[in-house]
């Protein structure tokens, strides 16, 4: 009798597969997955996948709770997994909760400001343009998701080194994705964690982290340095809450840049590239914004990158569609009403942030590509029921960065190389795990244009 009154309390179970339950829906295309599982069942419901049971919160609804009760919610276990996986310390701005994270972000905030990538314009469309001639060099076409990475490192590196990144790269990219794959995830099996080439890059990441915190320390110590700069800001903050990070806990914040901006930032990046090169609508007014963006020669503002209206639109759109991180795990913290059940404390939550991107209400067609709904007077991009960046407390503190840096690449890319999508006929195919993207098999052939060739050759023949 009890049991069944309890089970009537608890939000509809969506029907699935024997043993399997929903796990073949959520791992092809959750997001769709939810938004259809919304339409039927409302804004609360659970799943099964496999042997694990969560409790999906979305819609407006979800937007409505996260401005008022997102204290209820805490960032799942995976979270603090994960940064431990990749540098011994559970403690990051991610996996932190209450006063303390809002101490953390409030500390690390100014060291966000997309002004430091404004700033590095002209090193970083060189940095963007040497990398493509380097991977054409090691053969052509491209894997695009590779070299998108490669790309935001070198761009995001300017945060924190105020220079070109070390040879770190290659290290980094794969430690992640591993360890997303183990922690996050969870489809490759902790074990992993002992394999050679694992520990070899855990060990160059965390040298490379530890490296960069001492000369930091240094250079702060003795005076030097902006105030824009991330770990600057840090030792700063920290002398406000001595008692916020431990020693070994402060070098972590080294890696934040890369953790949260380099599989986000690098996929959206190869979304865009695939509808960018697909229609000649979008490139070639883009091409020549992304003229006007690499012209070095003159002021390039927040208000004038902006202006740039069918990159910046598309950019949107591409957000809008993909949202890389659009589901995000949290564990309820206390018990709480949501769409009339009572969530218990302890409930593994999914919360369908970007579960609103589908909704007709708010983007008519929405499963339509059309950049004009970002512009005005439609703005859709303006509605809080477009969250690519998350809802709440934890909210993307880098989102500027990123669209800054997802503008200059592809400007650099668009204003110096000609690009065809290898085979021409490629269609767009996505592979959800560790983060959403296209999948490995999209490749573009780069072919420089004649315009910086001759100017090569200049240079070239200036130093003979
Ligand atoms: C397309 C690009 C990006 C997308 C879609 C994106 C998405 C998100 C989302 C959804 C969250 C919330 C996660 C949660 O609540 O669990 C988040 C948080 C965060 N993001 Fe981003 N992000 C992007 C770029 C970046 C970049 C470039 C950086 C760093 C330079 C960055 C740093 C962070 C950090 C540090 C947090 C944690 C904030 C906190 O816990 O207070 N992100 N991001």
């Amino acid at each position: 009798m009890n049991t069944s009154t309890k089970t009537q309390n608890l939000p509809p179970l969506v029907p699935g597969k024997f043993l399997l339950g929903n796990a073949i829906e959520m791992g092809k295309d959750p997001l769709s997955f939810i938004y259809q599982s919304y339409v039927k069942y409302g804004s609360v419901f659970r799943v099964k996948a496999l042997n694990r049971k969560m409790t999906i919160l979305a819609g407006p609804e979800l937007e409505k709770f996260m401005k008022k009760g997102d204290q209820k919610v805490c960032p799942a276990k995976e979270y603090s997994d994960f940064t431990n996986a990749l540098a011994d310390s559970e403690k990051s701005i991610l996996s932190m909760t209450g006063k303390e994270h809002l101490q953390l972000r409030g500390i690390l905030t100014p060291g966000f400001s997309p002004m430091i990538i404004l700033n590095n314009r002209a090193e970083i469309i060189e940095a963007v343009c040497d990398q493509v001639r380097k991977k054409i060099q090691e053969g052509n076409p491209v894997k695009v998701i590779g070299l998108a990475q490669r790309l935001v490192s070198e761009s995001l590196a300017f945060m924190l080194t105020g220079e070109r990144l070390p040879d770190i790269h290659d290290q980094m990219a794969y430690l992640f994705r591993e360890a997303l794959k183990m922690y996050m995830s969870k489809t490759t099996p902790t074990i992993f964690r002992h394999n050679p080439s694992y520990k070899s890059a855990r060990k160059d990441v965390l040298e490379f982290m530890n490296r960069l915190n001492d000369q930091k320390w240094e250079e702060y110590q003795n005076g030097a340095g902006d105030e824009t700069d991330l770990m600057f800001r840090l030792y700063e903050g920290l002398k406000k809450y001595p008692d916020l990070l431990k020693d070994d806990e402060i070098a972590m914040n080294a890696l934040i840049p890369f953790t949260g901006g380099l599989d986000t930032v690098a996929n959206t990046t190869a979304f865009l590239l695939y509808y960018l090169l697909n229609d000649s609508s979008l490139l070639d007014p883009i091409k020549k914004e992304a003229a006007h963006i690499v012209d070095v020669t003159q002021e390039l503002g927040l208000r004038e990158l902006k202006a740039q209206e069918t990159l910046f639109c598309l950019q949107m759109e591409i957000l809008r569609l993909h949202p890389i991180a659009g589901l995000i795990k949290r564990i309820a913290e206390t018990d709480f009403e949501f769409g009339g059940y009572t969530i218990p404390k302890g409930t593994e939550l999914i919360l369908g942030t970007s579960c609103t991107h589908k909704m007709e209400e708010f983007f008519p067609n929405p499963e339509k590509l059309d950049i004009d709904r970002h512009k005005p007077p439609r703005n859709e991009y303006r509605q809080r029921a477009f969250a690519p960046y998350g809802l709440g407390a934890h909210k993307c503190i880098g989102n500027r960065i990123s669209e800054v840096t997802i503008m200059f690449i592809v400007a650099a890319l668009v204003d110096n190389f000609e690009m065809e999508i290898v085979p021409k006929d490629w269609k767009l195919k996505v592979r959800q795990i560790p983060t959403l993207c296209p999948t490995d098999d999209f490749e573009i052939k780069f072919t420089e244009k004649t315009k910086n060739k001759q100017s090569l050759k200049l240079k070239h023949d200036e130093t003979i």
